[in-house]
């Protein structure tokens, strides 16, 4: 966890797509190349249909596979994945949530406002970790005082827990769902949630089921991810201070260097699983029909085949074509949310506190323990 690049990129110098377990037993491959990431994730032949994927495990054994909250796009494909990602698409292009950004540079003001200059701060707690949940929270319209209780029910669904932690989990957060989705159809509001509710009652395009598990989706995928592009952001830059000094100079390189933070090192690690439906070749392998295939960005990223001087930071590279947000019809539906929320938050930060510094020796740094997100437990720093 603390290094998975030189891991990576030994499993990449044996070969861009390897045998490797799924769960530890399930039969699976490992892609760590570039090209080869590319052209799976663009692949109909591979499925991401978790009531499909159920079959290929062993009974009992599928854990989160098996929530009831996991009917939605990221589990699907065409058609049903089109038709869901459909009904929410519009919320999330870059002109609509170009109307947030005001909103979006006042939570990051309030934000750093209330840290103290001169002090110490944990930046995942006090910036990174508030600004994207307060974010999605308003856009889905899930009241202020139900935030903290999300981050304890969707640890379990992205970090190493136990199965019972898991299922209770799952249990607390499909009844809270159900009881706040229940509230939104009483009371229709002004978000998107309502608006969902509405569309589910309206007739046969979207299920309760569905409706559920699309909010949870976007709660995840909106608050697990977008934290952790900006711990690992601020942590890159106070590793590269003369990267840091060329974007404190010139603000405007902003949109260029979230990209690059992206590439060098994204949340993501390797949450995009598949399974083929039919033999494959890739990278002058052969993957049978019915396995698993684990596809991972941080690698793909780093393959010197496509990014020269890979393990470099550099914020004036053309990092454009990373894989950061995936490829192909899953591609990530927030990714402009995610870009706008990650150039203020690090604008925001850089300019009030342009001589903050590492608190911490960067070997101490505690990642979290989990194959799907590459991010900080903590990140200390010093404010100057
Ligand atoms: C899908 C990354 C932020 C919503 C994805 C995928 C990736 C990704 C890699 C594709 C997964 C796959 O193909 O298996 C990221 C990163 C983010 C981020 C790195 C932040 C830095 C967000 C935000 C939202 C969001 C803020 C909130 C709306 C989604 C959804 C999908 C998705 C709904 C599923 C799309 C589909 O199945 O068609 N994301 N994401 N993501 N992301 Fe993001």
């Amino acid at each position: 966890m603390r290094d998975p690049h030189s891991l990576y990129q030994a499993l990449r110098d044996q070969g861009p797509v390897r045998p490797a377990r799924f769960h530890s037993r399930l039969p699976g491959w490992l892609v760590t190349g570039y090209a080869e990431a590319r052209q799976l994730l663009g692949d109909p032949r591979l499925s991401k249909d978790s009531a499909r994927a159920l079959e290929l495990f062993p009974p009992g054994t599928a854990g989160a596979y098996a929530s009831a909250l996991s009917a939605h796009m990221l589990n699907s494909d065409p058609p049903d994945h089109t038709r869901l990602r459909e009904l929410v698409n519009k919320v999330f292009t870059a002109r609509a949530v170009a109307r947030l950004r005001p909103r979006i540079e006042q939570i990051a003001t309030d934000l750093v406002d209330a840290m103290a200059p001169g002090g110490s701060a944990d930046l995942i707690e006090v910036y990174a970790f508030p600004l994207p949940i307060t974010v999605i929270c308003e856009v889905l319209g899930v009241p202020d005082g139900d935030r903290d209780r999300f981050r304890e029910w969707t640890r379990p669904f992205v970090g190493a827990t136990d199965a019972e932690e898991l299922a209770r989990a799952q249990r607390e957060l499909t009844a809270y769902m159900d009881t706040l989705v229940a509230a939104k159809r009483a009371a229709h509001g002004d978000d998107l949630l309502s608006e969902l509710t509405r569309v589910s009652d309206a007739g046969d395009r979207l299920s309760h089921a569905e409706l559920v598990s699309m909010a949870f989706l976007l709660l995840v995928a909106g608050h697990e991810t977008t934290v952790n592009l900006i711990g690992n952001s601020v942590l890159a830059l106070l590793r590269n201070p003369a990267q840091m000094a060329a974007l404190r100079a010139d603000p405007s390189l902003l949109p260029a260097a979230v990209e690059e933070f992206l590439r060098y090192d994204g949340p993501i690690n390797i949450a995009t699983v598949r399974f083929t439906t039919a033999p494959v070749s890739v990278g002058g392998v052969e993957i049978p029909a019915g396995e698993f295939v684990m596809i991972s960005l941080l690698a793909a990223n780093r393959d010197a085949g496509r990014f020269p001087d890979p393990d470099l930071l550099d914020l004036a590279r053309p990092a454009a074509g990373h894989l950061g947000f995936g490829h192909g019809v899953h591609h990530c539906l927030g990714a402009p949310l995610a870009r706008l929320e990650a150039q203020i938050a690090l604008g925001r930060l850089l300019g009030r506190f342009p001589a903050m510094t590492l608190d911490a020796d960067p070997a101490d740094l505690r990642w979290r323990d989990s194959t799907l997100i590459h991010g900080l437990h903590s990140l200390p720093v010093r404010l100057a």
